[in-house]
């Protein structure tokens, strides 16, 4: 992984290409590579860097050709370099891949015995050889890379091109996505349609297991089975819509910071009427589904994983039926029991996280009621295999740390906790419309909390020579610090830890000393006053404290103890707006140390492997 295009046309495609590729870069990756097939012969160039370079590279050479394939390269398999990143090549075959092969070794350690060679560390290149390999007997690349796949175990989406057939790629997918873009007398792919957006709004979704060829005038597409299909083709104005540049803001993560009290409403718009929640919003089966559930099981990855710990305390608080939230990558591994009558929900930003996705598809086969998925990007694969979709419309969030996806999935499973309490007859018209009065609220209270930003950016200048960093809440509020605390790991690097503040004296407070900034989520709210005697715990071992509080809760600025007051704000809500402080904090602490932001080291924005 992580992007990839492939263009066949007339004209020369490798601006597209590269133009493909820089509007995947959001994603995170640590090379590049392209190869186009120039008057019959494959050309093929790659660095060890950002899409610029690449693109300096192409620029000092000539590089003409109407087909052609591009990458960007996130590292699993083999270090980031010039020989791993893609497109790999065997003989007059090329290809990129995103996903994993999970049986490479096996295939290798046959292909060697047939006389083969290798030049990278990965996984990918087995596709290119295997495919090489069946050539020698089979016809032409569709049928050679039809035999290649019957031998693979694992995730690919991937496009192979063949000099001996210059006007061709040839497509397949399998656990990870991709797409064909329909041009007028051209045609392309890409791993998101984001990508192709410059050249046709037109894209044909493959299926798990499709295998197509594709020409300047033809799309064949067979399915898994071998049988030739048709798959149609959809209109797309943007893949998750937004805006994909960064306007006034010198980051993508500060500008969706900042975009967090508009995408709000726009998330909400059409989903309460009149002071009152509207179940309906997640689906025509939503209704008489959330009638039947009893209980919930919410499962997902890194933030959107603290979404769901805090979905389940309002849906345990609001609904008054039993929750639980889950990591995808924990629960599709252990032999877990469905309780009777479960609603079975997914939170992904991307749509596309796999552990996710193989956590929903093993959900069909254990019982569950049926499927949410809380989503942003309407085309993926999470939304297009679940029962029900909670768009989150966040527009596309291109920062690799998430803040805006997380608060509009906030939003969405404030919602639903409304939505299921309502069925349940659980909350009375006085109390829903207070909830809804609160929500609306919300892009109000973030817009003044924004105005706080100085003072954060001010506080931040403490955190930069810190080497961890401990952020402490209870209750519905452990989450928020849980994410307080990914969010500064993720982008300036510095360890930090979230901890439940009554689980301090069971062994966290060892760590407590001057060096050890701890930040606290402090809102006015009923475990208020046991967080205060957390607080003095750690004032009593000399530890310097950053207090998150509200405006009425009586805090005030002491020795080793710097409050930052926050709106005063309904306890329902104040989960959504302690996170915005956490994220500047995080962003002002990285730009100080001079990170990158945008696209943290080793971090890729869709985490498309397992
Ligand atoms: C952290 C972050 C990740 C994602 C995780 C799941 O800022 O963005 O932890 O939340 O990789 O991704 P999605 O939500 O796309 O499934």
């Amino acid at each position: 992984m992580c992007g990839i295009v492939g263009a066949v046309a007339q004209r020369d495609v490798s601006q597209i290409l590269l133009e493909g590729l820089s509007r995947l870069e959001y994603r995170g990756y640590d090379s590049a590579g392209i190869a186009v097939i120039d008057h019959g012969n494959l050309k093929r160039i790659r660095t060890a860097g950002k899409v610029r370079e690449l693109a300096e590279e192409v620029n000092k050479t000539v590089l003409p050709g109407g087909t052609g394939i591009a990458h960007t390269r996130w590292a699993t398999h083999g270090a980031p370099s010039v020989a791993n990143a893609h497109p790999h090549v065997s003989g007059n075959i090329a290809v990129v891949h995103n996903g994993i092969i999970e049986n490479y070794l096996e295939i290798k350690e046959r292909l060697l015995g047939e006389g083969f060679s290798f030049e990278s560390d990965t996984d990918t290149e087995v596709l290119v050889k295997l495919a090489d390999y069946y050539r020698r007997t089979e016809k032409d690349l569709l049928s050679a890379v039809k035999a290649a796949v019957r031998d693979l175990r694992g995730a690919y989406g991937a496009v192979f091109i063949s000099s001996d057939e210059p006007d061709h790629l040839v497509l397949i997918r399998s656990g990870s996505p991709v797409v064909i873009g329909v041009g007028l007398g051209e045609n392309f792919v890409a791993s998101d349609p984001l990508a192709l957006m410059p050249v046709t709004h037109n894209f044909i979704y493959l299926e798990e297991g499709d295998i197509a060829d594709i020409s300047r005038f033809s799309i064949s597409v067979w399915d898994a089975a071998g049988n030739a299909v048709k798959r149609e083709s959809v209109s797309s104005d943007a893949s998750s819509g937004g805006d994909a540049t960064k306007g006034n803001y010198h980051h993508f993560m500060e500008k969706e910071i900042y975009e967090q009290s508009i995408v709000i409403p726009q998330s909400l718009e059409g989903r309460i009427r009149n002071g009152r929640f509207l179940p309906e919003s997640f689906g025509a089966r939503a209704v008489e589904l959330f009638k039947e559930t009893e209980h919930v099981k919410i499962v997902a990855c890194g933030t959107s994983f603290h979404a769901g710990l805090i979905a389940k305390s309002w849906i345990e608080e609001f609904a008054g039926i039993t929750a639980d939230a889950e990591i995808a990558s924990e629960f599709r591994y252990r032999k877990s029991v469905t309780e009777p009558r479960t609603l079975f929900i997914t939170i992904s930003q991307s749509g596309e996280t796999a552990d996710t996705l193989a956590a929903l598809r093993l959900s069909k086969q254990q019982g569950y009621l049926g499927s949410l998925a809380i989503c942003n990007v309407p085309e993926s694969s999470i939304v297009r295999e679940s029962d029900m979709v909670f768009f989150t419309r966040a527009g596309r969030e291109i920062g690799v740390a998430s803040t805006k996806a997380f608060t509009t999935q906030l939003l969405a499973l404030l919602l639903f906790a409304g939505s299921l309490a309502k069925i349940k007859a659980r909350i009375d018209a006085e109390t829903e419309s207070a909830m809804v009065q609160a929500l609306e609220k919300i892009p109000a209270f973030i817009s003044d909390v924004l105005r706080q930003d100085d003072i954060i950016r001010k506080l931040s200048l403490d955190f930069v020579n810190k080497r961890n960093a401990l952020f402490l809440g209870r209750g519905v509020m452990c989450p928020v610090a849980m994410e307080g605390a990914l969010k500064l790991k993720e982008i300036s690097y510095i360890h930090a830890e979230a901890y439940a503040a009554g689980e301090l004296k069971h062994g966290p407070l060892a760590l407590i000393d001057s060096e050890m900034p701890v930040i606290v989520v402090a809102p006015r709210n009923d475990l208020l006053e046991k967080l205060r005697s957390n607080i003095q715990e750690v004032r009593a071992r000399g530890g310097v404290l950053y207090v998150f509080a509200s405006e009425n809760s009586g805090f005030r600025d002491e020795e080793n103890m710097k409050i930052i007051h926050l709106p005063a704000v309904p306890d329902v809500i104040s989960p959504v707006i302690y996170t915005i402080p956490l994220q500047l904090l995080a962003y002002h602490v990285a730009i100080i140390k001079g990170t990158d932001v945008d696209q943290p080291r080793n971090l890729a924005k869709s985490v498309t492997v397992e």
